[in-house]
């Protein structure tokens, strides 16, 4: 059995949970539930960072002392994680003993390593970064380059940590465990950074007394990022106990890009001089913005509550949004119209109709029971569906194993659809009219449960709720821990026999009435846009059209609420017709009084230029778009939006709104065709 111990952040009291809280979380949840899933030993710590200036200011700007600030703070990461369905294991505070003497015990190793000596420290100080910066590094009238506000002198005798020492020792360790720092991008940041040359560290404070005393003299405390790293491992009790050789070194620290560096260099400086074991990997995931702003407390309208979003939309599709939204390691940047628009394309539209509409064939077909297995057919559709999901039960735990969740997302959703498809193509309304052999519609409707009972387990780390519905409502028992589904069973997780639930709608759509509520909900009146639907869907005229086609099509009809037969039939000579190419988006710009447009200009290839309007304002902002390849309709006929002549359309995805752009999956020219 595998061991697999993560940890997200400890979280600053000195500010309530935000949904980029809520991301670096959910992600580190999702990512143990998986392991648990496939029965690893698995541990998930989370926890508070209580000591440190900024923590004392906070407090006493409320009138309160350190710890009186702390506790009524910790309780509201903890009840946000409970809302969450976030199933840690552990949660630290760093003012718990067990903390202290770990940290204590951490000094102690590295001074006996001789590498803590005493000197004074003079620098710039940012007390919300609680990090000094050489003058080099601040902005213009000395403003601290992360939270642009003033640096303070401070003058201190302090210990420092001979943190140079171990320059060479970390760049070799880099070499030698090149996935040590994910994503790549991330990795090479960092080697540079140490590369440019590591200088000591100072270690601890005088100025003030909210932290760990340093052993032996008790006039200084532990700098505060000494001491938080340290809960990675004091979380686990005493150096050399039971539970500390049972998970250490950690297997992944789940952080976000802002604090790499204490992760990827000072952290393993730390555990070379106390020698003791490097955790195996450092994964930094993006920033999120909200409607394009940095989060921020002098901007409530960008302080998108978690619990809220969770009791209006539902927990798991808040968890669903935010893992499949931006691949982890990329920035991203958060609408409520995109969570909205995921919700009705992927979970109201895809996922729900898919176990409505199977529900609704077992009821009508089978008695409301799940059928007996039938001997495995050949027929194209059987084999396709039981090929597509034996792909993905392997390419999903893949994407796990790699901290890559939207990319697991994206393969489940391949299984769903090909679900989808699977109940069109067999059309089991027809074999129960046109009388069948009972066998056959038998054997369609057992492969459509098992199909959406195997998608439900590989969505449990991200949907765990909605899975464990899912799972029961199509005949299944089983618990969540060590069920991932295994290729070789596919087919065979269900009794015969088993009672199926009804019909339900799991995800109800939200209409444009809903939609409008909710936003007006959420949105700060003081910070929002032009009413929803103030404007004509902008999204260019043949493709919303084909689009509204095809999502009136997929509808469940009212009448059976089965006949779903997906978009109408094109010859390949019709689809031939079809100038598809690659192109690269050169320049973006918002469009004037459009909130939904852009003016997008493309590389088409053969050094032409192309001028296009496009509805995906909502979704991204031009700066996220220049130099993304898309995949581009070269002939269609020009039409003029908003004054602006847009001369063909990128492809993109959503029914109604935009969700996501074409991509390529790897680097090909612009121009290239595209069939
Ligand atoms: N206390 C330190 C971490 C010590 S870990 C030994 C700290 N705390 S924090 O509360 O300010 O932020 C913790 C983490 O929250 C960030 O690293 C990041 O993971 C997450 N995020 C905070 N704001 C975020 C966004 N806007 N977007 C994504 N994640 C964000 O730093």
């Amino acid at each position: 059995m595998a061991r697999f111990y993560i940890s997200t952040p400890i979280y600053y009291v000195n500010d309530a949970p935000h949904l980029g809280h809520a991301y670096t979380t959910i992600a580190a949840d999702a990512l143990a539930r998986y392991h648990r899933a496939v029965g690893d030993d698995t541990r998930l710590l989370t926890g508070t960072d209580e000591y440190g200036l900024k923590v004392e200011q906070a407090a006493a700007a409320r009138g309160l002392q350190p710890i009186e600030l702390a506790d009524r703070v910790v309780e509201r990461f903890r009840s946000t994680w409970a809302h969450l369905d976030i199933a840690h294991d552990d949660f630290i505070r760093t003012t718990e003993q067990r903390h202290t003497h770990v940290v204590q015990e951490l000094w102690r190793r590295m001074e006996a390593s001789g590498d803590i000596y005493k000197g004074k420290y003079e620098g710039w100080y940012c007390v919300a970064c609680e990090a000094y910066y050489p003058e080099s590094e601040l902005l213009e009238g000395r403003l601290c380059p992360t939270h642009k506000t003033p640096a303070t002198w401070l003058s201190e005798p302090t210990y420092f940590f001979r943190m140079s020492r171990y320059q060479d020792a970390l760049l070799h360790h880099f070499e030698r465990h090149p996935t040590f720092v994910q994503p790549e991008g991330y990795k090479n940041e960092v080697v540079s950074f140490v590369k440019s040359g590591l200088r000591d560290l100072s270690i601890s404070r005088t100025t003030f007394r909210w932290g760990v005393p340093v052993p032996g003299d008790e006039e200084h405390v532990v700098y505060v990022w000494f001491d938080a790293l340290t809960n990675y491992m004091s979380a686990l009790g005493p150096v050399g106990g039971e539970l500390h050789r049972r998970y250490w070194p950690a297997t992944c620290h789940l952080i976000g890009k802002d604090i790499l560096r204490f992760h990827a260099v000072y952290w393993p400086c730390m555990l070379l001089s106390a020698r003791l074991p490097l955790p195996e990997t450092v994964v930094a995931h993006g920033w999120w913005t909200v409607r394009g702003e940095k989060i921020s407390k002098s901007m409530p309208a960008t302080r998108v509550d978690p619990n809220r979003l969770a009791d209006d939309i539902g927990v798991d599709a808040v968890r669903y949004y935010l893992l499949r939204e931006v691949p982890l390691g990329l920035d991203g940047d958060f609408t409520y119209e995109n969570l909205i628009g995921r919700y009705n394309a992927e979970l109201a539209h895809d996922l729900g109709n898919l176990v409505s509409r199977a529900l609704t064939v077992a009821e009508k077909f089978a008695g409301g029971v799940v059928p007996p297995v039938q001997s495995r057919r050949a027929e194209a559709a059987h084999a396709e569906l039981s090929e597509v999901a034996d792909r993905v039960i392997g390419e999903a735990a893949g994407h796990y194993r790699a901290f890559a969740p939207s990319r697991a997302l994206e393969s489940i959703w391949r299984l769903v659809g090909e679900t989808n498809r699977y109940i069109n193509n067999t059309q089991p309304w027809r074999m129960a009219k046109s009388g069948a052999q009972a066998a056959e519609l038998d054997h369609t409707i057992r492969m459509s449960l098992e199909a959406i009972a195997c998608a439900a387990r590989m969505l449990a780390p991200v949907m765990p709720r909605t899975a464990v519905q899912i799972i029961h409502l199509v005949g299944g028992t089983a618990g969540l821990a060590g069920s991932w589904p295994s290729a070789a069973r596919f087919g065979q997780e269900l009794a015969a026999g088993a009672q199926v639930g009804k019909s339900q709608i799991l995800f109800p759509r939200i209409d444009e009435e809903r939609q409008a509520a909710l936003l007006d909900q959420w949105i700060p009146k003081d910070a929002r846009p032009a009413a929803p639907g103030a404007e004509p869907d902008p999204a260019p005229e043949p493709s919303s059209k084909a689009k509204a086609k095809a999502t009136s099509k997929a509808k469940p009809s009212k009448a059976s609420g089965l006949e779903a037969a997906g978009p109408e039939v094109v010859t390949f000579d019709e689809f031939g017709r079809m100038d598809l190419r690659v192109a690269e988006v050169v320049e973006a710009f918002a469009i004037p009084g459009a909130t939904k447009l852009l003016r997008l200009v493309l590389d088409i290839g053969e050094a032409e230029r192309r001028q296009v309007v496009a509805g995906i304002a909502e979704a991204y902002q031009p700066e996220q778009l220049i130099g993304r390849r898309v995949i581009f309709l070269a002939n269609l006929k020009p039409a003029t939006i908003r004054g602006v002549t847009s001369q063909g359309m990128i492809l993109a995805a959503g029914a109604e709104r935009v969700v996501g752009l074409s991509a390529l999956d790897r680097d090909v020219p612009p121009g290239t065709k595209v069939r």
